[in-house]
């Protein structure tokens, strides 16, 4: 079952998350950036009480929302338990109406499968950069931004987002060399 995360799930998300960020694939977490996000998290808790997944539901405007610290321990991937994280953060974004949900990842096929498709990086608007001063790779981004719009959510007129500037160096946003 997927439930939201408590603070007793924090060493098990830390080391879910960090298992794989050990391999490059997303970014380490303290202690300290769970606790402080830990309103945004839900944990996949199999029937004895194992949790063997998690992911974060970060709100970044009114009508955006983003996947992340989206992690399935590794000796249970390939059983639906990814595909059922991402659902809740599409439920979540249904129930806050927010009518469109992002994400950042090299794992194009996984969401190409959950409706998300490529988009280009400086069509997002900056506030979604946030992080990325914290991570390692930001002078050499390799990750793909990828959209899912939900249309039965209703477009609400409300203030932009301060859209990405064209022509300033943000280094995430240049040219990756193969
Ligand atoms: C990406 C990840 C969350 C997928 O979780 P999972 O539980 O293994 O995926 P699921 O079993 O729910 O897969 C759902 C569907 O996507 C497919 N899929 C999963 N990973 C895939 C991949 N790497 N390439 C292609 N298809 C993939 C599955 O075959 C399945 O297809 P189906 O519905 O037709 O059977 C998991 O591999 C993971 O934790 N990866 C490391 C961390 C990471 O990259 N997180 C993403 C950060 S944005």
């Amino acid at each position: 079952m997927i439930r939201p995360a408590t603070i007793h799930d924090v060493p098990r998300i830390q080391e879910i998350v960090n298992s794989h960020a050990e391999l490059g694939k997303m970014l380490f977490k303290s202690f300290a950036q769970l606790y402080e996000s830990l309103r945004d998290f839900a944990v996949y808790e199999l029937p004895g009480g194992r949790v063997v997944g998690c992911t974060a539901l970060a709100i970044i405007w009114a009508d955006l929302a983003e996947v992340r610290s989206l992690a399935v321990d590794e000796k249970f991937q390939g059983r639906g338990v990814g595909k059922r994280l991402v659902e809740w953060c599409i439920d979540e974004c249904r129930r806050i109406q927010i009518r469109r949900l992002m994400s950042l990842t090299y794992e194009r096929a996984f969401f190409e499968k959950l409706g998300f498709i490529v988009v280009e990086k400086d069509s997002l608007p900056l506030k979604v950069w946030s992080d990325c001063v914290r991570c390692p790779k930001r002078d050499g981004c390799d990750e793909i931004a990828m959209v899912r719009e939900l249309t039965d959510v209703p477009m609400i007129v409300m203030p932009t987002a301060p859209p990405t500037p064209r022509g300033v160096s943000i280094p995430v946003l240049e040219e990756v060399e193969d």
